[in-house]
């Protein structure tokens, strides 16, 4: 206790808001969207239908599904001039750089549509997001491969269409892997929404000054590409290479033990699960189904990725704190078998967690009660002190 307020480093034990979107119980491992559990969306339900469901509340009709779909159809294209903004970067910009700054763009574009204040606006920006992410992920794939751009396919799905602009090439015939289709619908579905996790509350801080939603999205995807959120997914799999083999497998716990060392067991660990998060469950369970199907299935990255799995849980530094396997540990390997580059992993995180934040921007926006934003702060600096002048210092 500090006078007024107590100190907490992470906020874990501050609320930040009310919500009705998602629930997490960090000790029973348990996940819901809208009270539906994750385990059972991820096994029957589509990510744009998942969308709507974080959106709106419910799962959608038939028709409200169909009426949805063709929404964000109608709104996958982007502004032509936004190429000029992808050519102007460095040939080796990190992909999440360019999702950035293309995304906060948006709000130079589609300004006409922005009244946070008018519930129409406000959903017909959130389908906008939500329709143009996969064409800006994927532009800045090309960007970074140095192929052409591929527009949005309408006949394709959601993911089909993603998967399309990303692999198609101008001058060969191109047909999207169902298997790949489903995995990656499914992955996007297990990252679309996590509570107040750091970059929501980022998008909700930013949101609640009044931005403009693109603006607020945008710096969701700054908050995500850090290492200890979004970007473990890319950092477990460099992780995995830099291991190499399993007998490397105790040195790198034994690191991970070092406090004197910064090294942290990348995919392991959460701020809030003390338990397996239900998502790195049924990742693994993908990975195997998928890496069969690809005729990967002895995939050394996903045999090295258990066996650093089991001997870590077998270690009392991470039993004793609770350290299980998280989202980001399982999700680079079925990633990299459909052909992902790992620089790439954080944008596939992002294009899942967009609806997230953008449903997270809508319930807060359309709060009668919301204020701005305004954590405090515990001071510990220097008690009040009278100028001196510099000949006296
Ligand atoms: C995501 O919040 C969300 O919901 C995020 C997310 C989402 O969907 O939005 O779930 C996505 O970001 C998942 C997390 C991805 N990040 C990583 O995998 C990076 C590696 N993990 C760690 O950096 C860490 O576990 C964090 C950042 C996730 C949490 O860090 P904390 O808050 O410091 O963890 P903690 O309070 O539980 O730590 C307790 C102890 C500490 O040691 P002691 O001080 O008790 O001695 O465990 C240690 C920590 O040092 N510890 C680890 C560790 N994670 C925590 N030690 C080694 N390796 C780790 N990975």
């Amino acid at each position: 206790q500090f006078g007024y307020f107590t100190y907490d480093p992470g906020f874990t034990s501050t609320a930040s808001c009310r919500s009705d979107i998602t629930f997490i119980d960090g000790d029973e491992g348990i996940l819901l969207y809208r009270g539906y559990p994750i385990d059972q969306l991820a096994e029957k339900s589509s990510f744009l239908e998942v969308s709507y469901l974080l959106l709106y509340g419910e799962l959608p009709t038939a028709d409200q599904l169909s009426e949805f779909t063709s929404s964000i159809t109608r709104h996958n294209m982007v502004n032509e001039s936004l190429k000029n903004f992808f050519n102007g970067f460095h040939y080796d910009a990190h992909p999440m750089a360019m999702l950035t700054a293309v995304v906060g763009s948006l709000s130079a574009f589609y300004h006409e549509s922005i009244d946070v204040n008018d519930p129409a606006s406000r959903e017909i920006c959130a389908h906008r997001i939500i329709a143009k992410m996969p064409t800006i992920s994927a532009a800045a794939f090309k960007h970074m491969i140095g192929e052409p751009f591929i527009y949005p396919q309408n006949t394709l799905s959601y993911t089909g269409n993603f998967l399309n602009m990303l692999f198609s090439r101008p001058n060969e015939d191109y047909e999207v892997n169902p298997i790949a289709e489903k995995a990656l619908d499914q992955l996007l579905i297990l990252h679309a929404d996590h509570e107040q996790n750091a970059s929501t509350s980022t998008v909700r801080l930013a949101g609640s000054t009044g931005t403009n939603p693109f603006a607020a999205i945008a710096s969701g995807c700054a908050a995500l590409w850090g290492p200890a959120h979004g970007g473990a997914n890319e950092a477990v799999l460099n992780m995995l290479e830099e291991i190499g083999d399993v007998s490397n497998v105790p040195k790198f716990i034994d690191k991970a033990k070092d406090k004197e060392d910064p090294f942290r067991l990348m995919g392991f660990g959460h701020r809030v699960y003390k338990n397996y998060d239900p998502r790195a469950t049924i990742i693994r369970k993908t990975c195997h189904e998928v890496l069969n199907e690809l005729g990967m299935s002895n995939d050394p990255q996903l045999e090295l990725a258990m066996r650093l799995e089991e001997i870590a849980l077998q270690d009392e530094y991470f039993v004793e704190r609770k350290l299980y396997p998280n989202v980001d540990f399982y999700s680079g390997i079925i990633y990299r078998a459909l052909g992902i580059p790992t620089e790439f992993f954080t944008v596939l995180f992002a294009l899942g967690r967009t609806p997230g934040w953008i449903a997270q921007w809508m319930e807060m926006s359309a709060d009668p009660e919301q204020r701005i934003g305004r954590p405090r702060q515990i001071y510990t600096g220097a008690a009040t002190r009278d100028y001196v002048s510099i000949d006296k210092r």
